[in-house]
């Protein structure tokens, strides 16, 4: 008879440690529940609440009733993943034009974060899903909040960390575990985490949240951080648009509104804002 497999180790997450690298890192308040819904909802009505400090931060050791893109739903097991959600509200100098570019944002901090963190080489797949290995596993979901002192953004990730096969909701998708990620420290992915979105963050506040321009030092621009980690870029996509039509091509950049720029098989450019995409698979049968 084979052995029993090993259980899973689901430590918590040590908060402590979490809330000293936030102030480390000029961040604001931290709560951590055992259970909620959703932390996109909870942060919303802490925003709506009353006044809320610049890049506050909720999460939960436990997402049961999570939003996902499109309507989808992002439920995880206890303790399997991190759900963040980060509370941004910029100052007045900062332009809302930049506003939508905050889930990109978050999204390429992720990818570096797994890449210091875990040794794992992930990428965004347009607009901003988190994949390494063809597997998705992180996604992203902004909402806009109309506070008494203007819009504001809460932008939530959801990072599978050691779920098992069977507890994935889909064959594509992955976990840190699965993938072979170095650590499954949820503590030490969610300070990376936070460290990334904090840098990336002050390079954008300093050129007031104009994506095409590029930051203090030696800074790149926003957007083109973003494109140097989006592994859509290069590849053949079916990117399935909101009035049902899919529109096949290759993707050749990301656009100044954050558009995937598509070239179809007419050589004819096309922006696009608003799509479900799938990478076609490569002649070597790799997907990204
Ligand atoms: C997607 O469908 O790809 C987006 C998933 C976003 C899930 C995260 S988990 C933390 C935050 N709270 C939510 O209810 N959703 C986001």
């Amino acid at each position: 008879m084979s052995p029993e497999p090993a259980p899973v180790q689901r430590p918590p997450l040590d908060d402590s440690r979490v809330r000293e690298v936030m102030k480390g890192l000029g961040m604001g308040e931290l709560w951590v529940s055992q259970a909620t819904g959703s932390t996109n909802d909870d942060l919303v009505a802490r925003a709506k609440a009353g006044q809320l400090a610049h890049l506050s931060v909720e999460t939960t050791e436990h997402q049961e009733a999570g939003h996902g893109r499109l309507g989808r739903g992002w439920e995880t097991p206890d303790r399997s993943s991190l759900a963040i959600s980060i509370y941004f509200r910029p100052d007045a100098g900062f332009d809302p034009a930049g506003l939508p570019w905050l889930s990109m944002l978050c999204g390429t901090a992720m990818v570096q974060a797994l890449n210091e963190q875990a040794g794992l080489a992930a990428g965004l797949k347009w607009p901003n899903d988190v994949v390494a290995g063809g597997h998705k596993l992180c996604g992203v979901l902004a909402q806009l909040v109309l506070t008494a002192d203007g819009p504001a953004v809460v932008v939530g990730t959801g990072l599978n960390v050691s779920q098992e096969r069977a507890e994935l909701p889909v064959p594509t998708a992955g976990s840190v575990a699965l993938l072979g990620g170095r650590t499954t420290d949820r503590t030490d992915l969610m300070a990376g985490y936070l460290d990334r979105v904090a840098e990336l963050y002050r390079g954008f506040a300093a050129v007031h949240g104009n994506a095409g321009e590029a930051g203090p030092g030696d800074r790149v621009s926003l957007r083109r951080t973003i494109a140097r980690h989006m592994v859509s870029i290069g590849h053949e996509v079916d990117a399935h648009l909101p009035d049902g039509t899919v529109l096949r091509g290759t993707a050749e950049d990301l656009g100044s509104e954050g558009a995937l720029v598509l070239r179809d098989a007419a050589g004819k450019l096309h922006h696009v804002l608003a799509a479900d995409v799938f990478h076609l698979r490569r002649s070597d049968g790799s997907y990204a």
